[in-house]
C-alpha cells in the first residue's frame, strides 16, 4: 500500500536547477510518485513555525535564516513505505559524516553543511500529516488514502 511523505528541496539546491534535476531523477528511479508540488519563499515566521520542535537548539537560528534565504520547493511523495524510503534516499542529516558513510545518497552527493543539507523529509506518519497539511492545506490526506 502507498504511503505519503513530505519532501522539501532547500534553498541550497533550488538555486541550482541542474541539481534539482538530478535529485528528481533519483526520486523517480526509486519508484516515488510526485502527487503535488509547490515552489515558495518562506518568511522567517513560517520557518520558525515549521521547525518549532527545534526551537532553542544551537542550530535553530542558522536553520531559520537559511530556510528563509531563498525559494524552496515542497513535494508530496507517494510510495510503498515512503517515509522511511525517502529518508534512506536522502541519507543522514549530518553531511560531513554522510559524505563518507553514504556518498551515493542525496545529502552525500549534494549536501554542503549540516544546515545546508539539500533536502528535508518527514520522520514519522503523524509528522508527515502535519507537514503535508502545513504546505498543502487544500490537500485532503484522508480522502487520498481512502481512494487508494
Ligand atoms: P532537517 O531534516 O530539515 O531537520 C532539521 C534541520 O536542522 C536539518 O535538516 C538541518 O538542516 C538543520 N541542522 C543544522 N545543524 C543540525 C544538527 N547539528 N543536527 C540536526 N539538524 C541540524
Amino acid at each position: 500500500t502507498l504511503q505519503l511523505t513530505l519532501a522539501i528541496f532547500k534553498p541550497d539546491i533550488v538555486s541550482h536547477p541542474h541539481i534539482v534535476h538530478q535529485v528528481k531523477n533519483m526520486i523517480h528511479k526509486s519508484g516515488f510518485l510526485f502527487i503535488r508540488s509547490k515552489r515558495m519563499h518562506l518568511t522567517r515566521a513560517r520557518v520558525q513555525d515549521f521547525y518549532k520542535e527545534h526551537e532553542g537548539r544551537f542550530f535553530y537560528n542558522r536553520l531559520v535564516s537559511f530556510m528563509s534565504s531563498g525559494p524552496i520547493s515542497t513535494h508530496i511523495l507517494a510510495r510503498e513505505n515512503a517515509i522511511a524510503e525517502w529518508r534512506k534516499l536522502m541519507g543522514p542529516t549530518k553531511v560531513f559524516k554522510t559524505i563518507h558513510d553514504e556518498p551515493e545518497s542525496i545529502r552525500g552527493r549534494f549536501g554542503l553543511t549540516d544546515t545546508r543539507n539539500s533536502t528535508h523529509g518527514s520522520d514519522a506518519d503523524e509528522t508527515a500529516k502535519r507537514e503535508i497539511h502545513f504546505f498543502f492545506p487544500e490537500f485532503d490526506i484522508e480522502d487520498w488514502y481512502s481512494e487508494c
